[in-house]
C-alpha cells in the first residue's frame, strides 16, 4: 500500500447540506462552558435544582472485579442527574479521544474530534443531515442495515446500491458506479459496515479499504464508517483490518473524509444508549448543533455510568472486556456454524461470519419463490423468525437469503433452529412439487 508523505486537511464544510446551515448555535447550551470558569455566577440555564431530586445514590455492581461497585454520590450524582453538554461528558469524551489515539493512531494535529450521542444511530442519522439535503443520491452498502434505509428512504434520498460480498464492500462495483453516475448532484455519502457487517457478518479487507478511500478522494464524497461490530471482532489482532479513519493518512495523504460511528451497545449495554463519533471537527461540531436543536444532549446519567466504569477499567481492561465479548460470540458463532453445517448443507449456502452476530444464509429455494414469502407462509407454523433478505435490500426486491442472529441462542436451541429452517426450504419444494 502506498503512503503519501503530504499530509492534508480536507475542508468537509464544501460538502455541508443546505439544511444543515439553517441551524443556529443554541441561545443556552452555547454559554453552558462557560459556567465552569472560575468565579462565574451563572444565571443562564434553566437547570432544576437537584436538591429536589429523589436519589440519594446511584450504585451497580460489575460481575467481574469481585463484584466492584460503581457508586455515583454528591458531585458526580448530581452531574448525572442534571443536563450536560449538547456534545457530552467533557471526560467521557477525552476518554474516548485517547482511545482512539490508541487504537486508530490518529494523531493530535489531524484536526478531529469526538463526540457523544445517544447511541450510534443518533449520531450516523444526524451525519446524514449534515451531509446530504432531502433526496439527495447517498452510496449505501448493500446488503445495508435497516436502521439506516428507514430513514434515508422516508426522507427522500435516492439510495445508491454499492454490493459487498465475502471481503466486505466490493471497490470495483463503487467504481462502476461512481463511472457511470449520470447525475450533476453527485454522492456525498458512502455509509459502509466494515466489520461483521449487519447483516452479511462479513469484513472488508485492508486492501478493499484503501481501494475505497482513493475513490472517496478521486470522486470527493466523504466515508460514513459504521463500525458498531468492531469490538466483536473474531480475527486475531494482528490479522485485522485497520479501520478507514487508521488508514486514510497513509492511503490519500489527507485526513478529514472519514466519519467513525462506534457503540458501546453491543459490548457495555445497548439500553444505556450511548456511541461515539469521531470525525473532522467542523463536522462534529455540525452534529453537536443539531443535538442542541433537537433533544439536547445524551443521557448525562448513563453517560456517567460509563465514565465511572470506563475509568476503573482503564484503556487497557476496556479492550480486554473487548476480547473476552468477542470470544464468547466466538464461541456463538461456531456453535451455529456445527449446527448450519449439520443440517443446512444443500439447502443454504453462507460464508463463516468474522465478526459480530449475525450469519447471512442463501436458501436454495425452487426459482421463483423468496424468503419472504416462505417466512410469511410458513415461519410461525414452524416456529421459527428470522428477518428475511428483502429487509436489507434498499430498493426491495425478491430475495432467497436470511439474516439469522446468533446472539442470544443458546447452543442446545442452535440444531432446533437450524433444522426448523431446514423444513422450510424442503416445505418450499413440496409446496412446488404440488403445484
Ligand atoms: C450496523 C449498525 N449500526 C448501528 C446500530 C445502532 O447502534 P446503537 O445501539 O449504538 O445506536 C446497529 C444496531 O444494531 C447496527 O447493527
Amino acid at each position: 500500500m502506498g503512503s503519501n508523505a503530504i499530509n492534508h486537511t480536507v475542508d468537509p464544510t464544501t460538502l455541508f447540506s443546505k439544511r444543515v446551515q439553517q441551524y443556529e448555535p443554541g441561545a443556552i447550551r452555547s454559554l453552558l462552558p462557560l459556567e465552569v470558569l472560575p468565579g462565574m455566577i451563572s444565571l443562564v440555564a434553566g437547570k432544576p435544582n437537584p436538591e429536589t431530586f429523589p436519589f440519594s445514590d446511584i450504585s451497580i455492581s460489575l460481575k467481574d472485579s469481585n463484584g466492584h461497585r460503581i457508586v455515583l454520590e454528591e458531585g458526580r450524582l448530581s452531574e448525572a442527574l442534571q443536563y450536560g453538554l449538547p456534545g457530552g461528558n467533557a471526560e467521557l469524551i477525552k476518554w474516548f479521544e485517547e482511545l482512539q489515539r490508541r487504537v486508530h493512531g490518529i494523531g493530535d494535529h489531524q484536526g478531529w474530534a469526538c463526540c457523544i450521542g445517544n447511541g450510534s444511530q443518533e449520531l450516523i442519522h444526524r451525519a446524514f443531515q449534515v451531509f446530504a439535503d432531502l433526496g439527495d443520491p447517498v452510496l449505501i452498502e448493500t446488503p445495508a442495515y435497516p436502521g439506516v434505509v428507514g430513514f434515508l428512504r422516508a426522507d427522500g434520498h435516492q439510495l445508491i446500491e454499492v454490493q459487498s460480498d465475502a471481503e466486505g464492500l466490493n471497490p470495483v462495483d463503487l467504481e462502476r458506479v461512481l463511472f457511470a453516475w449520470p447525475g450533476k448532484r453527485r454522492p456525498r455519502v458512502l455509509y459502509t459496515i466494515p466489520t461483521g457487517s449487519n447483516p452479511t457478518g462479513q469484513s472488508c479487507t485492508e486492501i478493499r479499504k484503501a481501494q475505497i478511500l482513493r475513490l472517496a478522494k478521486q470522486f470527493n464524497f466523504m466515508i460514513f464508517e459504521d463500525d458498531a461490530y468492531s469490538f466483536l471482532n473474531f480475527e486475531e489482532s494482528l490479522n485485522r483490518a485497520r479501520s478507514y479513519l487508521s488508514l486514510e493518512t497513509e492511503v490519500n495523504g489527507e485526513t478529514g473524509r472519514v466519519l467513525r460511528f462506534d457503540s458501546l451497545s453491543k459490548i457495555v449495554s445497548a439500553g444505556m444508549r450511548l456511541g461515539i463519533l469521531t470525525g473532522p471537527l467542523p463536522a462534529v461540531q455540525k452534529v453537536v448543533r443539531l443535538t442542541e436543536n433537537i433533544n439536547l444532549q445524551p443521557s448525562s446519567t448513563t453517560q456517567m455510568l460509563a465514565l465511572t466504569l470506563l475509568n476503573h477499567w482503564g484503556h487497557t481492561g476496556f479492550l480486554e472486556h473487548c476480547d473476552r465479548a468477542a470470544t464468547f460470540y466466538c464461541q456463538r458463532r461456531n456453535a451455529f456454524a456445527a449446527a448450519a453445517e449439520r443440517h443446512l448443507q444443500g439447502r443454504a449456502t453462507w460464508e463463516i461470519p468474522s465478526a459480530g452476530m449475525f450469519f447471512w444464509l442463501t436458501l436454495l429455494l425452487p426459482p421463483g419463490q423468496d424468503s419472504f414469502e416462505i417466512l410469511s407462509r410458513q415461519g410461525k407454523k414452524n416456529g421459527i423468525l428470522a428477518i428475511p433478505g428483502v429487509a436489507f435490500l434498499p430498493n426491495q426486491r425478491s430475495s432467497c437469503q436470511l439474516r439469522v442472529s446468533y446472539s442470544l441462542l443458546p447452543e442446545e436451541q442452535m440444531v432446533e433452529a437450524c433444522q426448523r429452517i431446514a423444513k422450510l426450504v424442503d416445505n418450499a419444494w413440496r409446496f412446488e412439487i404440488l403445484m
